[in-house]
């Protein structure tokens, strides 16, 4: 079952002010499938926040279309959870009134609402904190928070726009780790905008590496890694390194056009393309 279909997406922006057409995304098509964790990988001011802004419905493309569960996305609605970069949590509200807010718009009466966010919360670490405030919990604790509260909602989508960036590194790492584990344990679908190579090889089971603007889908990547995966086992295996290194040489492509040089790299090379 596919779960996002996004079918030759186009965005040109009009500059505010000079009037000017930008074309940020050329033409991008590629499949998330029910239960599949989905990278979005590319240069800087490719579109991949565009892309995610697209299939969120905060954003109009130019051309194309994007079907979310069967139906065309026109704006933006409770079958697509957005964890933000920043964080973007309710500082009025608990850690708990957090997690339940998506339930209770939806009618969730509140004991099975709160019951529903207690079990969210516990998925995520973050059971004994139920009746704390963000601004108590740290950056780390409030990505954790931003997770919990997108799947208490169980979206058929699960959007992600480098949700652990501010983080500083070791914590990053336990989060990619705790990430997995609940992909592995709830299987919700993922589509996750990164700059971090190894964190898309890490949590992917494909990884779409845009080329730089206006983009086109350069290649799709697959990650036939096992799972369950933890950073010390994952990360030692021949395989990881491979295709961290194959994303590498993709990405490299538009790094030695951006400065003028010579595209001498081997993106022919062993790869397992889609
Ligand atoms: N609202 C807007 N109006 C005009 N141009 C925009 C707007 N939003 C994005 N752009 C342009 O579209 C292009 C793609 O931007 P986008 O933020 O999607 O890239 P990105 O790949 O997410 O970048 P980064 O890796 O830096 O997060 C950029 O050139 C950007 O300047
Ligand atoms: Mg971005």
């Amino acid at each position: 079952m596919t779960a996002l279909e996004i079918d030759r997406l186009h965005k040109a922006y009009t500059d505010t002010y000079s009037g000017e057409e930008v074309t940020a995304i050329d033409e991008v098509s590629f499949a998330v499938k029910e239960g599949e964790f989905v990278s979005v990988l590319g240069p800087s001011g490719c579109g991949k926040t565009t892309v995610l802004n697209i299939v969120a419905g905060f954003v109009r493309q130019s051309g194309g279309t994007v079907v979310v569960d069967g139906r065309p996305v026109d704006g933006p609605g409770p079958d697509r959870g957005v964890v933000f970069q920043s964080h973007a949590l309710f500082p009025w509200k608990t850690v708990l009134g957090n997690v339940a807010f998506g339930l209770r718009m939806r009618g969730v009466p509140r004991a099975e609402r709160n019951a529903r966010a207690r079990e969210f919360l516990e998925l995520v670490g973050l059971n004994g904190f139920a009746h704390r405030y963000p601004h108590e919990l740290s950056g780390g604790m409030q990505q954790r928070l931003g997770v919990a509260r997108v799947l208490a909602n169980e979206p058929a989508v699960m959007l992600m726009d480098e949700p652990f960036a501010s983080i500083d590194a070791q914590t990053r790492r336990k989060l990619q780790e705790d990430l997995t584990g609940i992909f592995e344990t709830r299987r919700p679908t993922v589509f996750f905008v990164t700059h971090d190579v190894d964190e898309a090889v890490f949590l992917s089971d494909r990884i779409v590496v845009l080329s730089r603007r206006p983009s086109r889908v350069r290649e799709i990547v697959n990650v036939k890694l096992p799972r369950p995966r933890r950073w010390q086992d994952t990360a030692e295996l021949p395989e990881f390194r491979r295709i961290a290194n194959r994303v590498n040489e993709l990405l490299a492509v538009d790094e030695d056009t951006a400065t003028g040089g010579v595209a001498g790299k081997d993106v022919e090379g062993g790869h397992d393309a889609a």
